[in-house]
């Protein structure tokens, strides 16, 4: 951790609140010279480079002509066992899981491989220009131990949970009732709230959970009461018939999740594409919130999620990658393809908004907005610096981009990890390109 006060200067967009809530030009602040000042992991100045550089003159500056530093991205839902399966072809939800994901998902019996795999995720997540997740693992504790000691020396605030899941998938993959509490109990104790970890409670979804694992669910989170909750809800037609089926009693979906008192305002569901009415009145009423994961949901032809419906319903909804159903770790490509997806159901996300949701938004669903998701004062150094002419498509397309509006659009729809220069987490540089 850095003790001494450094300045990174260069130009500087942050959000302060979601642009649809307030006016524009309040949402966020942009320096086009400004100075960011980091001590002891957080942010402590930040303002015009004249007026910063006056109140620390002695201070050593770091330099980014022709970038821009932004909030590190918050992903809102993702797999990381499921990073080897990536770009696996040709099926929708349920045969995908059957053929691609528990197979990779298996492997993870193996420390070493959970060694591997973590190692490589968090690569590819600050590579990408991520500083926080919210991570699957899968239902071995060690896959969530390999995953919380890699983070952790890394400096990295994550949160993530042992998958629960005791029906309806390969034995080599299920757990039980008692054995899934007892797991997610050690791992909570060992490592919720330890430097910048966090536990969520895990049931995969509805049908692979039986009525007892997921009453189990809900007794972990009476028992410690910041962890989160993070599921799958309404990503697939046949999904939703299927816990219709499993569970004839209730009276929706989330109707299954809230019985076992798993709707709160630490869940986070991930898909919510067909969500019912009555299903959106109560995540907004619980204070839950929607993960949406466009690349995931194209690729899958899981459905068109409707971003104008769920915030007509004041749902709190963030950004998901979920990879691998998710085809890019790339927060700047799932803005991207978030952008198409609205552009299908006639509405437009402007870039101050996508920005807003793959940073404070994601935030604000994790209850975590006083600590990430802008570079207010008092906020944890976490921050990525973008280039600005990542390839020369990029730059001669920047040549006629005259506002950061239009900087920030171009860098989502043309921007991946190469647009990434460098990741700080904590105020320690955690990613460099190579030149
Ligand atoms: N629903 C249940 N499990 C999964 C998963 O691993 N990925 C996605 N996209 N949906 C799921
Ligand atoms: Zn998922």
């Amino acid at each position: 951790m850095n003790n001494r006060a450094i300045a990174h200067r260069g130009a500087i967009f942050h959000s302060l609140a979601d642009p649809d809530s307030t006016e524009l030009e309040n949402s966020y602040q942009y320096f086009a010279d400004g100075v960011m000042v980091m001590e002891n992991g957080h942010i402590c100045a930040l303002g015009e480079a004249a007026d910063i550089l006056q109140q620390y003159p002695k201070i050593e500056v770091h330099e980014h002509p022709n970038q821009l530093i932004v909030p590190g991205f918050i992903d809102t839902h993702i797999h990381y066992p499921q990073t080897e399966v990536i770009a696996s072809y040709g099926e929708q939800l349920l045969d995908w899981l059957e053929d691609y994901t528990f197979p990779a998902e298996a492997a993870f019996h193996d420390e070493a491989h959970c060694n591997q795999a973590s190692e490589f995720f968090l690569d590819e997540l600050l590579k990408n220009g991520t500083t926080t997740a919210l991570v699957f693992g899968t239902v071995h504790k060690q896959s969530v131990e390999t995953f919380f000691e890699a983070a952790d020396k890394r400096q990295l605030r994550m949160i993530a949970g042992k998958v629960m899941m005791d029906r309806n998938a390969p034995s080599n993959l299920t757990d039980t009732p008692q054995s899934s509490y007892q797991d997610s109990k050690e791992l909570i104790e060992r490592y919720h709230g330890k430097n910048r970890l966090s536990y969520a409670v895990t049931p995969r979804f509805a049908p692979t959970s039986s009525p007892e694992q997921l009453s189990f669910a809900g007794q972990l989170l009476q028992e410690y009461p910041d962890l989160y909750l993070h599921t799958h809800i309404s990503e697939n037609k046949n999904e939703i018939s299927w816990v219709k089926e499993l569970f004839p009693d209730n009276k929706n979906y989330l109707d299954v999740y809230d019985q076992y008192n798993l709707v709160t305002p630490r869940s986070v569901f991930a898909h919510g594409i067909h969500l019912e009415d009555s299903e959106c009145e109560r995540l907004a009423q619980a204070d839950s919130a929607v993960a949406f994961c466009p690349t995931s949901n194209t690729f899958l032809g899981s459905g068109l999620f409707n971003l104008s419906r769920l915030e007509q319903h004041n749902v709190n909804v963030s950004l998901g990658t979920d990879v691998g159903g998710g085809t890019s770790f790339s927060m700047l490509q799932t803005m991207q393809e978030a952008y198409k997806v609205c552009q299908l159901s006639g509405n437009q996300i402007n870039p101050f908004k996508a920005f807003y949701l793959s940073t404070l938004a994601g935030a604000k669903a994790l209850k975590l907005e006083s600590k990430i998701g802008n570079l207010v004062k008092g906020s944890e150094a976490d921050f990525v610096v973008l280039d600005l002419a990542s390839t020369p498509l990029m730059d001669y397309r920047m040549q006629r981009a005259s506002s950061i509006e239009e900087q920030l659009f171009v860098l989502m729809v043309l921007g991946d990890d190469r647009a990434v220069a460098e990741t700080y987490s904590f105020g320690q540089c955690v990613y460099k390109k190579s030149p």
